[in-house]
């Protein structure tokens, strides 16, 4: 049995049905079960894995870790792990660990995640993402409602990463102890600037869309403006600021766990039109 924090999210979400889907238990950890939508099929329990004794571990074979949900309580969480007996956790921790770009204490979070685990005594696996392709659903409301996304820092280039990839290799790493003591960089194929994004989105939804450069305060105060919380605006516009000078890594790592291409921006943007479209 497997378990998922994290699990409404993006990839957590999609780890869920790529284990049920072959056949594995799961307990998908939710803090509202009754607003999940989370399959029937998986053991549904309200928790909050930063405060890992609302957790479900007894017969847990492997944990998926989302260090946002675990926030500080990490070494907690997996000290009590190891007591249930659990084997294995995999990390969905950040490339910045290893090609570090923004502001350092976001990736001395996902650092100390990861050094917690490496001192839990469980194996571990770090799975170590690029930007998420699902981070670029915040321009939604932009491109439905005309033909321009505004941001800052429109030559800032990644090679972002489809998250059914990080969810596949998860699985992969979850279930397969081969994985143990190994980190993973994953990422696209392909380097992409803003620019680059923005007009692949308007040609999956037909739509003939332009990136349009502002100046990084005027967005930072945008971003404040709509409520978002300080650190939001900190954390995407530290690493924009470092990726407009230098690209974000690509590796094969996907291919080397997953045994096929990484999934492409393009690809991504087919299957999410319906959201960017009015
Ligand atoms: N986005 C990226 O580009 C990126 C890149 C590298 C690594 N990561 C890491 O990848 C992980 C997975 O990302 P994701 O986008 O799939 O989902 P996520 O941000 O981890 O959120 C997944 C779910 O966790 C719960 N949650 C969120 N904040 C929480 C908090 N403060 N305390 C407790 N629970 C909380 C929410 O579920 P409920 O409301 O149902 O409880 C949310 O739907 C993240 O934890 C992040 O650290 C992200």
């Amino acid at each position: 049995m497997y378990l998922v924090t994290g699990a409404t999210g993006s990839v957590g979400r999609t780890a869920v049905d790529l284990l049920l889907a072959e056949g594995y238990k799961v307990v998908a950890v939710t803090r509202d079960p009754s607003r999940s939508e989370l399959p029937g099929e998986a053991q549904v329990v309200a928790g909050d894995p930063s405060k890992p004794e609302t957790l479900a571990l007894n017969g847990v074979e492997a944990i998926l870790l989302a260090p946002r949900t675990v926030r500080f309580a990490t070494a907690e969480l997996l000290s009590l792990a190891a007591a249930h007996g659990v084997g294995r956790v995999v990390v969905l921790s950040a490339a910045t660990v290893e090609y570090p770009v923004g502001l350092p204490r976001f990736r001395e979070h996902f650092r100390s995640v990861e050094a917690d685990a490496k001192a839990s005594g469980l194996e571990w696996t770090f799975l170590r993402s690029t930007d998420y392709a699902a981070n670029t659903m915040a321009w939604a409301p932009q491109v439905r409602a005309g033909n321009v996304v505004r941001g800052a820092y429109g030559g800032a280039a990644t090679s972002t990463v489809h998250e059914r990839d990080v969810a596949a290799a998860a699985v992969r790493a979850l279930v397969d102890p081969g994985h143990a003591g190994r980190s993973y960089v994953l990422t696209g194929s392909e380097s992409l600037s803003q620019y680059d994004k923005v007009r692949l989105l308007g040609e999956a939804i037909g739509k003939d869309l332009t990136f349009v450069e502002l100046p990084p305060e005027q967005v930072h105060e945008a971003m404040l403006a709509q409520g978002l919380p300080a650190d939001v605006p900190e954390r995407l516009l530290g690493s924009l600021a470092d990726y407009a000078v230098q690209a974000g890594p690509t590796s094969h790592d996907v291919e080397k766990v997953l045994g096929r291409s990484a999934l492409t921006f393009a690809q991504w943007a087919a299957e999410h039109a319906g959201a960017f479209r009015d």
